[in-house]
């Protein structure tokens, strides 16, 4: 078993787990380790890894079953690693806006898996926000008012978006889309209050940008308190910035964070490979894995 060092970051979650190598063999015991520090912390980052896709899948695969990624096309023999690429001369990134991968399914992943081919001489980070400590800094007033809600999501906006780009051309030439028409056709409802099925901690579980309304609410009624929750969120107090070198690699727990990745490093070249874990049906209350 290869010794673990985890060494919490400063910010509201993180840990950088050093003293090991991804890309050796790993002892279910290390692989019971790193799911530990995982659970505690939120996300995990890996420094000076050297990992091809096949290597990257067959970590991810040790913590659930691999899921595709409906809008992007995967790299050609690697069907469960999708390219995450800006180009010096494209505009746009992917992921820029806070959000949860994937939350509009009806069963959302646990985690996303990012490992850093090549990035910009600077810029380029990722912050990630922490909805268990959003959560808990509210008062119990507020907290009592959130418990019961519930949220339908749904991604067709942006999936209509992106086709709309790419018949204008301004799509990323070096993302190609594909579609999957079961992803943007359902709308799931998800509780606002999510308690983790691994630490039992409650959380904010929220992805504003897929958000539609509150359940039984109209989108104009719905439209100021999710913008109040999406402010509360993204506070400094509640995040934690990654800066990416080649060879990181970055596993975040989609259950109770929202990242964005900035997009700030314009006329360079940023390159990343991206798994999906499973997941689990969120729940407001149930009891732990
Ligand atoms: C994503 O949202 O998966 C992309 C994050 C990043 O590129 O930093």
């Amino acid at each position: 078993m290869q010794e673990l060092k985890v060494t919490p970051l400063p910010g509201a979650c993180g840990a950088e787990i050093g003293g090991i190598d991804l890309a050796r063999p790993l002892a279910d015991a290390t692989i019971d380790a790193i799911r530990v520090a995982f659970v505690e912390h939120h996300v995990l980052f890996f420094r000076k890894q050297h990992l091809d896709p096949a290597q990257q899948v067959a970590f991810g695969a040790r913590f659930g079953e691999l899921e595709d990624y409906p809008f992007v096309a995967p790299l050609p023999e690697h069907p469960k690693v999708i390219p995450v690429i800006k180009e010096p001369d494209e505009n746009d990134n992917f992921g820029g806006g806070w959000h949860t991968d994937l939350i509009y399914r009806p069963v959302p992943p646990l985690g996303t898996m990012l490992y850093a081919v090549e990035v910009p001489r600077r810029g380029g980070d990722t912050l990630f926000a922490d909805g268990v400590k959003a959560w808990e800094a509210l008062s119990p007033g507020m907290q009592r008012m959130l418990e019961g809600l519930k949220v339908e999501y749904n991604v067709r906006h942006i999936a209509q978006d992106r086709i709309e780009r790419g018949r204008s051309g301004q799509a990323s030439r070096s993302m190609p889309a594909r579609r999957d028409d079961d992803v943007s056709n359902g709308s799931p409802v998800h509780p606002l209050v999510r308690t983790h099925p691994e630490s039992g901690r409650r959380g904010l579980y929220f992805s504003r940008e897929h958000t539609i309304r509150f359940a039984e609410m109209t989108p104009r009624e719905s439209r100021p308190l999710l913008d109040w929750i999406q402010s509360h969120l993204t506070q400094p107090e509640f995040v934690t910035r990654l800066h990416w070198e080649a060879g990181t690699l970055t596993f975040w727990d989609n259950r109770c964070l929202n990242h964005r990745a900035l997009n700030d490093y314009q006329g360079e070249r940023r390159h990343m490979h991206r798994i999906t874990i499973a997941g689990d049906v969120p729940r407001s209350s149930h009891s732990l894995i």
